[in-house]
Order: structure tokens, then C-alpha cells, then sequence
């Protein structure tokens, strides 16, 4: 991951994007599944407000394609996967991996409009990722210098968020909630960078100062102060890293906007691989769980507890302004995808 950073412009509040500038799905990376979902067998999955099939092909590699075929629009989910080609279950064309047909009964020409639209796919540490276009317009992103192959991943965890993904996305740079909200007294100012023209990050320093049962225990087993690093990769990815003195708190947040106009944000956690002969295994696991149990708790806990809030800009003020900035950035970042 390039450590260069480019300094944001200076925000502004006037002119905030109105709310239906912002994509319905940003182009980015979107939780998928766990590795143990895909199979051979066709899956349905509803996504980027289409119907989706999904299957592994002879490379065992996850195709992700339009489910509507395109000849009329039959459910390609209720096909059959054979040889790697998934066969259409009312007229039987036949589809590679690439969405391209490559068959028709009876017939040798193919039609030029005789293909589906399909999705790369990365599969990494038993999860499956999905870009929601064919070509990805930046590797699936990881935790900062770090080797994907070095770590575990915990249970995936999700919830329901009343609010849209940019709403979600923009508290990665509401300082104000870092103190009412997560009980986080900031010891210096938040830096706000942007490491690649993708990514957004914020990196502030604080001190653990709630009285939940989550920062007791912090306090006691991790440390009394934090300093967090939250990035936000293609406008719904959030990726976050929590270094205290003892422990470092690594997890991934992908948010999926669904069609009722509420979000489910998809959570996991992730821990360096124990060398420990033998236990190792075990040291994992119960890592694991212990940092679900942190981090899915504490999610759930701000989620019930702050609603639905809108996007409003007329009432936005100077202690908000690093939250007008995001969402600058998060038009710009949409627009910048959209032309490429
Ligand atoms: S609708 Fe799929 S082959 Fe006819
Ligand atoms: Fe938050």
C-alpha cells in the first residue's frame, strides 16, 4: 500500500452535494460472503440493487453475473453448473465465465448481446469480496504494510444500519462523536489524509475514557490511551486500526446499501497468526472471538443508539467541518470513478 499522502483541499460548506448527487453504490469493494458459501451449486444473492448468481467454475474461482439471462430474462440462480458453464434453466444457453454465451442449443452463431454482466471477485483469508463492476479501479485494499497471508479472520459479524452508506462512511471523520459517542478524549487533533486518491483517513491519538464494561476492560488488558487510524477506501469500505500499548484491534467494515434505502454494514476482525507451537490454533480462536466480541458489541451499541440519521446540509456548522469535507471528497471520489 503506497504510504505517499496528498494534504486534502480546504472544505467548504456551501455547495454540499444534494443527496441524490451520490451514487446509490459507490464503485468499490462489497462483502460478498464466506468462502464456504460458493460452491458449484448456482447462488442467488440480491446486490447493487440487481439479482446476482453466483458459483465457483472448474478453477474453483467465485463468477459473480447478472442473474437475469439475457435472452429472456429467466433466474440463471435455478440453472446448473456444468464444465464450469452455467446453463440457463429455460432454454438451456450456456454461459462462461466471462458472462460470454457459448452456447445455444441447435444454433452455431451466438448473438452479439448473448452475454451477462459480471463482477470481479478477490477471495481473501476465507472471505469473498465482490467490485461492483468488472474491472476493479483499485486492488481490494489491507491493512496498511501488512501481509494478508500473516492473518486470521474472526466469524463475520452484520448489522442494520438506518442510514445511508455515506451518513455511515462520513463518522470516520466526525470528530465531535469520537467523544459523545465512543467516549474517546482526544489528545491532539485528528490528521485527515488521503494515502491514495481512493482512500480517506483520519488518525487520531485519545485516551480511553468511558465507563462501558468494553473501555474497563480496555483500560485493564489493552491500554488507557488509543491511537486510531479509520480509512475509507471507495466511499463504503471502512478499514480500521486501533494500536494500544499491548494489543492492536484490526477490523474491516463494508457497508451494502439495500433496496428498503438502509444499509447493512458487514464486519470483520482480524488477528496476526499465532507461532505458537501446537496452541496456536486455539490462541487464534479465542482471539478472535474476544475481538468480535469488542468490536461487533460496541458497533451494535452506537447503532441502536443513535437511529437514523439524515443527511442535512443546511444544518451543518464549523464543529462539523471535517465531516463537509468527507463529503466533498466522497462526490469528487464518485465522480472521479465515474469517469474512468
Ligand atoms: S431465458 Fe435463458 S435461455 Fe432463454
Ligand atoms: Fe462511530
Amino acid at each position: 500500500m503506497s504510504s505517499k499522502t496528498d494534504k486534502p483541499k480546504t472544505p467548504g460548506r456551501k455547495d454540499l452535494p444534494k443527496p441524490d448527487e451520490f451514487p446509490a453504490y459507490p464503485a468499490s469493494w462489497y462483502w460478498l460472503g464466506t468462502r464456504k458459501e460458493f460452491s458449484a451449486k448456482p447462488k442467488s444473492l440480491r446486490l447493487f440493487g440487481r439479482d446476482l448468481v453466483a458459483y465457483r467454475d472448474e478453477q474453483n474461482s467465485v463468477v459473480v453475473m447478472d442473474a437475469r439471462c439475457s435472452h429472456m430474462g429467466a433466474d440463471l440462480s435455478q440453472g446448473t453448473v456444468k464444465g464450469g458453464r452455467l446453463k440457463c434453466p429455460f432454454h438451456g444457453w450456456e454461459y462462461g465465465s466471462d458472462g460470454h454465451c457459448v452456447s445455444i442449443p441447435h444454433k452455431t452463431d451466438i448473438p452479439k448481446f448473448a452475454r451477462q454482466r459480471t463482477y470481479a471477485v478477490e477471495e481473501r483469508n476465507g472471505c469473498v469480496y465482490i467490485f461492483n463492476g468488472a474491472k476493479p479501479l483499485f486492488p481490494m485494499p489491507f491493512f496498511y504494510d501488512q501481509d494478508p497471508g500473516e492473518f486470521v479472520t474472526g466469524r463475520p459479524f452484520s448489522l442494520n444500519a438506518k442510514s445511508t452508506w455515506y451518513m455511515i462512511s462520513a463518522h470516520a471523520f466526525d470528530v465531535q462523536h469520537f467523544e459523545t459517542v465512543h467516549d474517546r478524549k482526544l489528545l491532539a487533533p485528528p490528521v485527515i489524509d488521503c494515502p491514495t486518491p481512493f482512500a480517506r483517513r483520519c488518525t487520531h491519538h485519545s485516551e480511553v475514557a468511558g465507563d462501558t464494561i468494553f473501555d474497563r476492560l480496555l483500560r485493564v488488558f489493552a491500554s488507557p490511551t488509543v491511537t486510531v487510524q479509520l480509512t475509507i477506501w471507495g466511499n463504503n469500505f471502512c478499514m480500521v486500526e486501533g494500536k494500544f500499548r499491548r494489543v492492536t484491534s484490526r477490523f474491516f467494515l463494508l457497508m451494502s446499501p439495500l433496496d428498503d434505502g438502509t444499509t447493512q454494514v458487514h464486519g470483520t476482525v482480524f488477528k496476526r497468526r499465532s507461532k505458537v507451537p501446537v496452541l496456536g490454533p486455539l490462541i487464534d480462536k479465542i482471539g478472535l472471538e474476544v475481538r468480535r466480541w469488542f468490536t461487533a458489541g460496541y458497533l451494535n451499541d452506537e447503532n441502536v443508539k443513535l437511529g437514523s440519521p439524515e443527511y442535512r446540509p443546511a444544518t451543518m456548522i464549523e464543529q462539523d467541518k471535517e465531516v463537509v469535507a468527507y463529503f466533498h471528497w466522497a462526490l469528487t471520489l464518485s465522480r472521479h470513478a465515474k469517469a474512468l
